[in-house]
């Protein structure tokens, strides 16, 4: 008889899986928000470098100075999904805006900027399960297994949809004019130049601070892990005392302390089957 297995609980969507704290007046509004021309949208499935992506456009607004710790970045670049179409629309423009949709689902403006992080599967499918386990309130699986939780991410039975449904379309279109594309282990490995791919795509004031080094040296010094490590209220709510904290190993490998060979094995036969013929294939070789 096979093991029956704990799932986390969803606020589900017509099929579309949304943690249970995001209310369905976010998520339907936000299908609704009319992209606008100056709009800068962070898009990532999650747990592929969202936040430290967000920190750093912080960052580049304001010239590397740190963000303090009684305020939240969400207040400042907002979760389309979560908070809605209301709350967008208050923001000044330009605004930058973080979503999870995937790419059919995300709003478009041809003149607005796509910013997209990928990460690679195995890396997003640990830190997803920490995520899923330490945010209580919101999934319900504080004792779910790490074998639990990897039987819902392979069938794509997790929040915000199936990975690959969310990565595969968006790389269809890195080449488009107003997107830029790059994964997390890219920012590990050489952050200095992401910043600066990042300031050539959005150019404007975001050109104009990172060409100072001053400025460059502390954006980079401030969106390190060390330091996004202290005051993490800054981009999380508060989470049990047992769970890891939000910011949390941030290396690249953490899978090979958690995958058995049979998962190692399955999760690569999907990324090859989902991701044939797409150029994927050769995006983390290793
Ligand atoms: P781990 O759980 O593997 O540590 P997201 O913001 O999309 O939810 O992604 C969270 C992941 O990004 C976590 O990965 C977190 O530790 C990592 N992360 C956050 N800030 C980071 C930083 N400054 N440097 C490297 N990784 C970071």
């Amino acid at each position: 008889m096979s093991k029956v297995r704990k799932r986390p609980s969803y606020n589900n969507h017509n099929g579309f899986r949304m943690p249970m704290g995001f209310h369905t007046e976010g998520f339907t509004s936000a299908l609704e928000y009319q992209a606008q021309p100056s709009d800068i949208f962070l898009v990532t499935y999650p747990k592929c470098g969202t936040t430290w992506t967000q920190y750093i456009l912080w960052l580049m607004q304001h010239q590397g100075e740190p963000l303090s710790p009684s305020e939240k970045l969400e207040t400042h670049i907002p979760h389309l999904e979560e908070v809605g179409k209301k709350t967008i629309e208050k923001l000044p423009q330009p605004r930058v805006i973080k979503t999870h949709l995937p790419y059919k689902l995300t709003p478009h403006h041809p003149q607005a900027k796509y910013i997209y992080v990928a990460r690679n599967p195995f890396d997003c499918l640990v830190s997803f399960y920490h995520h899923t386990r330490g945010f209580v309130q919101h999934y319900n699986f504080a004792d779910g297994t790490f074998d639990d939780f990897f039987e819902c991410f392979i069938k794509g039975e997790v929040d915000f949809g199936d990975y690959f449904d969310n990565l595969v379309p968006w790389y269809e279109h890195k080449e488009d004019e107003n997107v830029l594309f790059f994964t997390y282990e890219s920012m590990k490995d050489d952050l200095k130049s992401i910043i600066l791919k990042i300031g050539d795509f959005l150019g404007n004031d975001y050109l104009e601070t990172i060409k100072n080094e001053d400025f460059l040296s502390k954006i980079i010094i401030n969106s390190s892990l060390k330091n996004m490590k202290k005051d993490q209220q800054r981009w999380s709510s508060k989470r049990p005392k047992n769970m890891p904290p939000f910011v949390h190993k941030g290396k690249v490998g953490s899978w090979k302390d958690y995958f058995s060979p049979q998962q190692q094995q399955r999760l690569t036969e999907k990324f090859i089957t989902k991701t044939a013929g797409t150029g994927l294939e050769n995006l983390w070789l290793d």
